[in-house]
């Protein structure tokens, strides 16, 4: 069985030094209806007191969840880094918020009403454990809410970003390259059902929502190049694919200097039917 050490240990350093970078680069972004990811997320739980967040990061998610009085709110994540700034927000004060992995979480059973997860999910390895813990924390008929990233729109330029990206990584040493992250099955509805029905989640509801992160070019640049994939590019490689990158863009930029650029998440949804495997 893999233990998901070395994608964990590059997730901790990763982050030690972009602490916020998750919801720097996407907590701007915004759907149709004019919400961020991270609004919706929240938006899903409006009934629940008792919420774990699986992957806080900085807290961003959890601060949104706070602006409901009387909430009992809750994070976990592999980075002391990310912890440390979301200990620093005043709204977090009262909230338990621990270092450690979604595979071994520590709570109790019947923790939480409802556990929330904003772009995390899926690069957690054995996930089948991590679907088992959230199971134990959460009370029979407790909501599980995650936002996958779901790739680019199209006709965009996050989507020649990525094209740029791929070329790069092709002429990479593998030294340089991340580790694979994540169980793929958390990218697709029918994967997730088959991941989380076993723990004993109802099917999964499933939505596909347009998050735009139109803008300068310098503030799309710094949203794309906030990807894992660029971490342990040398400076050298991560100034070529800047340059190419503004050149690939220059015939979308509209007068106003603005560049198009979206993504788009994968909403999943689901509750609790029994007790979780004990
Ligand atoms: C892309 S960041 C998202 C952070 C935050 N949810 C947000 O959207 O701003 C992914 C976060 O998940 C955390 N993470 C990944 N795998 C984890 C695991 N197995 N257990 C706990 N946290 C994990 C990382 O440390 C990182 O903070």
């Amino acid at each position: 069985m893999t233990t998901g050490a070395p994608q964990e240990a590059f997730l901790q350093a990763f982050h030690a030094e972009y602490p916020a970078v998750t919801a720097e680069a996407f907590g701007r972004g915004r759907a149709p209806d004019g919400r961020s990811s991270y609004e919706i997320l929240c938006d899903q739980l409006a009934g629940s007191t008792r919420v774990l967040d699986l992957g806080c990061g900085d807290g961003l998610l959890l601060e949104l969840l706070a602006r409901r009085a009387g909430r009992q709110l809750a994070g976990v994540d592999l980075s002391s880094h990310s912890l440390a700034l979301a200990r620093c927000r005043p709204k977090l004060s009262e909230a338990k918020l621990e270092e450690g992995r979604a595979q071994e979480l520590p709570f109790a059973d019947d923790s939480f009403d409802a556990c929330a997860s904003h772009m995390a999910l899926m690069l957690m390895s054995e996930i089948e454990q991590v679907a088992a813990e959230v199971a134990r924390v959460l009370s029979p008929g407790g909501v599980l809410a995650c936002a996958v990233g779901g790739g680019a729109v199209g006709g965009e330029g996050y989507e020649r970003f990525l094209t740029l990206l791929r070329r790069t990584i092709e002429e990479t040493p593998a030294s340089r390259r991340i580790p694979a992250l994540g169980d793929k099955r958390t990218r697709s509805r029918e994967g997730l059902d088959e991941v989380l029905g076993r723990a004993g989640f109802a099917a999964v509801g499933w939505e596909t929502v347009p998050i735009d992160l139109s803008g300068p070019v310098e503030q799309v640049w710094a949203t794309v190049s906030s990807l894992y994939d660029l971490g342990p590019l040398d400076r050298a490689t991560v100034e070529r694919l800047r340059v190419a990158f503004f050149a690939e863009v220059r015939d979308m930029t509209t007068s106003d200097g603005h560049v198009p650029c979206a993504f788009k998440i994968c909403l999943a949804t689901t509750r609790l039917r029994r007790a979780g495997p004990r």
